[in-house]
């Protein structure tokens, strides 16, 4: 139990919020949030949070908008309430791709979240491998973004594979990829990806690197549809690739993802759990690593004013 911490959650991924308070040996606070018959959303806190530093931890997933809508009220009931410092801790941040303004009249909707959280009240962010690093200047209250890529790293090191290739799924995502490839002292190979309009197709069109005969660990941020990893995974089939496995850090599953990834062809599917999973996939074997403990160590950092960046050296 740690004095002057409260931890709450709505209800975007609850066991996630009780497995970072079990961490810190406290419990979770108490606080009602839910949607009358007008879809309005309602907050109370049932805890007193005056003077105390509050994390409300609350993913922004599907149904997103309910999600980033109970967070933001959650906010400005806790400054409502007096608390006395509040942190939004958003293991995924949604709209992260919607980061630039890369074609004409769009929106930079990751901006206009970070202005809606901003706003609301909250005095800092704990979040997880944005889409983008740059949406951390997005905010101008103080951000810590923490990263999962060495928990991947960690995990691939137990399992027996020869010299393996640690592929990314486009230039975007070749950093992400190269930490995991040079904990792993592996060679990085990276896919050039197509997407040719706003609906969600992607294309694997070339591979930079050599996969030939060897085993392949194919790694990205998110996945949504699957088309992503569906299309690079026809290609180092085609380039000879012995075993594949898939891993990422938000682990997001649209209905087409279980149509395309549920294959034996895929090794193992490994994500961590930022995000609640939809439903058990049937064929492709799974990995869940549980990133609560590093949010956990993070909180616990933030409130005693110790070293965030500590956690990772
Ligand atoms: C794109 O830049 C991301 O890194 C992922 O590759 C993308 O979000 C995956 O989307 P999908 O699974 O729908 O292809």
């Amino acid at each position: 139990m740690v004095n002057g911490l409260a931890i709450f959650t709505g209800n975007a991924h609850r066991s996630f919020a009780e497995d970072v308070a079990r961490h810190l040996e406290m419990p979770l606070g108490n606080c009602e949030v839910f949607e009358f018959s007008n879809e309005n959303t309602f907050v109370r806190f049932l805890d007193n949070v005056r003077e105390r530093d509050v994390f409300l931890v609350q993913p922004i997933v599907p149904p997103v908008n309910t999600r980033l809508m109970e967070l933001l009220i959650m906010i400005d009931a806790a400054k409502r309430a007096s608390a006395g410092r509040i942190t939004a801790v958003i293991p995924y941040y949604a709209y992260g791709r919607s980061d630039k303004k890369d074609q004409p009249r769009v929106p930079i909707t990751a901006r206009l979240v970070a202005n809606f959280i901003e706003v609301a009240g909250a005095s800092r962010v704990l979040t997880v491998d944005l889409h983008a690093g740059q949406i951390q200047g997005f905010f101008n209250i103080p951000l810590d973004e923490l990263t999962a890529y060495p928990l991947l790293s960690n995990y691939f090191r137990t399992v027996n594979l020869a010299a393996p290739v640690v592929v990314a799924t486009d230039v975007g995502g070749a950093k992400g990829a190269r930490n995991v490839a040079s904990r792993l002292g592996a060679d990085l190979a990276i896919v050039n990806k197509r997407r040719t309009d706003n609906h969600e197709r992607a294309e694997a069109l070339t591979l930079i690197g050599d996969v030939s005969g060897r085993d392949c660990i194919i790694v990205d941020d998110e996945i949504l549809t699957g088309g992503t990893i569906a299309s690079s995974l026809r290609l180092l089939q085609q380039r000879g690739a012995c075993t594949i496995h898939v891993a990422c850090i938000h682990p997001l599953f649209a209905d087409r993802a279980y149509e395309l990834l549920d294959t034996p062809d895929i090794a193992e599917l490994v994500f961590t759990d930022t995000v609640p999973l939809r439903r058990p996939f049937q064929r492709v074997p799974t990995r869940t690593l549980s990133i609560a403990p590093l949010i956990g160590d993070a909180i616990y950092r933030i409130h005693t004013g110790g070293s965030v960046g500590q956690l990772f050296q």
